[in-house]
């Protein structure tokens, strides 16, 4: 298995999207982006997605240098258009806009539609948060829901519709980002590219029946994954049915409804300046009070220490970049090739 530096892998990644006609500075947040999820650990964000990106941008459904544009806006809100560009680019320019706002007035809230997959929604929170922000994040499918089933349902209903929540914290942000399902799909790919299991209580097949054959999601006929808890999976479940409304309801892009609609991420964030409710030293005070009472709970058998959530992608950025960032064989070929596809050269 290759391992490659951060910065290797987000120099090609920046170059591939440059070929695909990305702006330069667009190109840069897009390759930053994916080369970041997979310094945080979450390899099916990061550059297992250009093959799938580069595809898109041909058949047109990702337009490179797409505007964003305010479709309505008051001092604490606003809803944009993402002009179906690259989802890291939209996102990016949402939260700078809320954080502008929260500073300003308390709160910014900001919806947008018609954009692309943004990646690792946690990406946007923490940004919030190096700000000094509390930050809500939730983003559903654009009203395509045909992954996850319902709690007792049987197929596909639901995107896998990830909650973002981050906040700065005593030493570094927390930051809590999952999918409202078991797991994200990138990972189950992840599995099906390996050959490999997934892992019990993950899938359904196509006839409702729980597999662990990775490639019974993907059919035909699809089969779909479950929301998370397992047999509290009503509490997933729930959570998803808020973050579809949030995002595609008050979007306007749409809630899941369809298998086919135009694939995007219609997205909410919600932005808080603490400083706009009580003092920074109490806030401070408060969360490392918090995090010192939370771990100092004795470990329980086979665990030997309580982590904040964004700590384990704190520690593999650590030793990812001390080590470099191993790239399995499967998603570096199809890098190369797509590269090799579009004219990009390059020797690492
Ligand atoms: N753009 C999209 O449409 C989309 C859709 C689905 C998922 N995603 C992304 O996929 C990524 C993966 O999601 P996931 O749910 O599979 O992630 P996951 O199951 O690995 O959970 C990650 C979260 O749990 C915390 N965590 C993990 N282990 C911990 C421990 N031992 N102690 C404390 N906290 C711990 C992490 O810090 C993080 O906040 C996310 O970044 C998500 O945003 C994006």
């Amino acid at each position: 298995m290759p391992t490659f530096t951060f910065e290797q892998i987000r120099g090609v990644a920046v170059q591939v999207f440059a070929a695909l006609g990305c702006p330069p500075d667009e190109a840069e947040i897009v390759g930053d982006a994916l080369a970041r999820a997979n310094l945080a650990g979450h390899d099916s964000h990061g550059i297992i997605r250009v093959e799938q990106y580069a595809r898109l941008v041909k058949e047109g459904s990702i337009v490179p240098g797409g505007p964003t544009t305010t479709e309505r806006e008051t001092a604490c809100t606003a809803l944009l258009d993402g002009g179906w560009n690259f989802g890291q680019v939209v996102a990016r320019r949402a939260v700078e806009l809320g954080i502008r706002k929260a500073r300003e007035f308390g709160s910014g809230t900001i919806s947008v539609k018609q954009s692309n997959h943004l990646g690792r929604l946690g990406e946007y929170t923490l940004m919030a948060a190096q700000e000094g922000m509390l930050c809500t994040a939730t983003v559903n499918n654009h009203g395509r829901g045909n992954l996850v089933a319902p709690f007792g349902g049987s197929d596909g209903r639901l995107a896998t519709n990830p909650i973002s929540f981050a906040c700065p914290g005593p030493d570094r942000p927390i930051v809590v980002d999952i999918t409202t399902s078991v797991v994200a799909e990138g990972k189950v790919r992840i599995l099906k590219n390996a050959g490999k299991q997934a892992p019990e209580g993950w899938l359904i097949d196509s006839n409702g029946n729980p597999t662990t054959n990775p490639q019974d999601l993907y059919g035909p006929p699809p089969g779909a994954i479950l929301p998370f808890g397992g047999a509290v999976g009503h509490k997933g479940f729930a959570l998803s049915v808020m973050v579809d409304i949030l995002s595609g309801a008050l979007s306007g892009a749409g809630c899941s409804h369809s298998s086919t609609c135009r694939l995007g991420n219609a997205m909410f964030f919600h932005i808080l300046d603490p400083e706009k409710f009580v003092t920074r030293d109490e806030y401070d005070h408060w969360v490392s009070t918090l995090q010192t009472h939370i771990k100092g709970s004795p470990p329980a058998p086979g665990f030997s220490e309580i982590l904040m959530p964004g700590e384990p992608e704190f520690r593999t950025e650590d030793r990812r970049r001390r080590d470099g960032i191993p790239v399995d064989d499967v998603t570096w070929q199809q890098f190369k090739a797509c590269a090799a596809g579009i004219g990009v050269q390059f020797e690492l």
